[in-house]
């Protein structure tokens, strides 16, 4: 039986130092997100952010557009938050609606603001080993999970099921940075199990249940960045979590694994921001 990864209680410990530390700033951290449309999960976490920002003292602000809004007004509004001097942070919620690039609006966001490190100074600073402004929040929560559990990362064999900008891609970069040896699995794989087998540390970020058992090596660690509601409404992951905690050496739940993570760690980039 694998040791369960408290994400809930890491990210709560890290979110009360957070609070002390920016009761002790001059100025309050300020964090702004756009959402665009009603998109019922975008509105969860847009929900979730502000929450968190509110509780330790971060000033959040939520701009919400219309699903309609054109490319050019949600540009316009970026760059109106760019010279804004109150605004440390800019987080655009994704996905966004399909007549809008994702990649004209990540290029708007000033690389100073990008709560996210999703622009493309802050992501090739990433993958040429520089310290970016910020990393990515959920590859960076996922990375001190792994060090709060002092879970070795070099030398060790990470498989990663998934190539998102938002999670694979950049969490293949910081393992790479760490020294592991890196997989990245995705959906043109081929013999996905004879690959994740050999992985001493697994990772899936995939959005549906797709890791069972046969697929887990025994002793390996297994973090679950999945998170969708099953057919009965349940929140669940990629993993098939009861099956596989009897023979992985740690493993993440979800809900209260990575997901507590990614928002602690969006609360640390805002400070972080903040004080550059
Ligand atoms: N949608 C899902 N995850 C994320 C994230 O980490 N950042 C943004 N901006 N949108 C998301």
């Amino acid at each position: 039986m694998g040791i369960i990864i408290d994400g809930k209680h890491v990210a709560d410990k890290i979110t009360e130092d957070l609070k002390l530390k920016i009761e002790s700033m001059d100025k309050k951290p300020h964090l702004t997100v756009i959402q665009v449309g009603n998109n019922p999960a975008s509105t969860i976490y847009v929900g979730l952010k502000k929450k968190k920002s509110e509780a330790i003292g971060i000033k959040s602000t939520v701009i919400n557009l219309p699903e309609t809004v054109s490319e050019v007004d949600l540009i316009d509004k970026i760059e109106e938050l760019n010279i804004d001097l109150d605004v440390d942070a800019i987080l655009v919620q994704l996905p966004l609606p399909k007549h809008i690039s994702e990649e004209n609006i990540i290029k708007a966001i000033s690389p100073f603001k990008d709560v996210d490190g999703f622009t493309v100074e802050n992501t090739g600073n990433l993958l040429n080993n520089i310290k970016p402004n910020v990393y990515p929040c959920t590859p960076k929560g996922v990375i001190r999970l792994l060090e709060e559990y002092n879970i070795d990362i070099a030398g060790k064999h990470a498989v990663i099921v998934g190539r998102s900008n938002i999670v694979g891609r950049p969490l293949a970069v910081m393992l790479l940075n760490r020294n592991a040896t890196v997989t990245i699995c995705h959906s043109y794989t081929k013999n996905l199990s004879d690959i994740t087998r050999n992985a001493d540390i697994l990772i899936s970020a995939v959005g549906k249940k797709i890791i069972y058992k046969d697929m887990v090596k025994e002793g390996a660690v297994v973090v679950d960045v999945g998170i969708f509601k099953d057919a009965n409404g349940k929140t669940t992951g990629d993993v098939d979590f009861e099956n596989v905690k009897g023979i992985a050496s740690y493993i993440t739940p979800v809900p209260k694994g990575v997901g507590p993570m990614t928002i602690a760690m969006l609360m640390e980039n805002t400070v972080e921001l903040a004080k550059q």
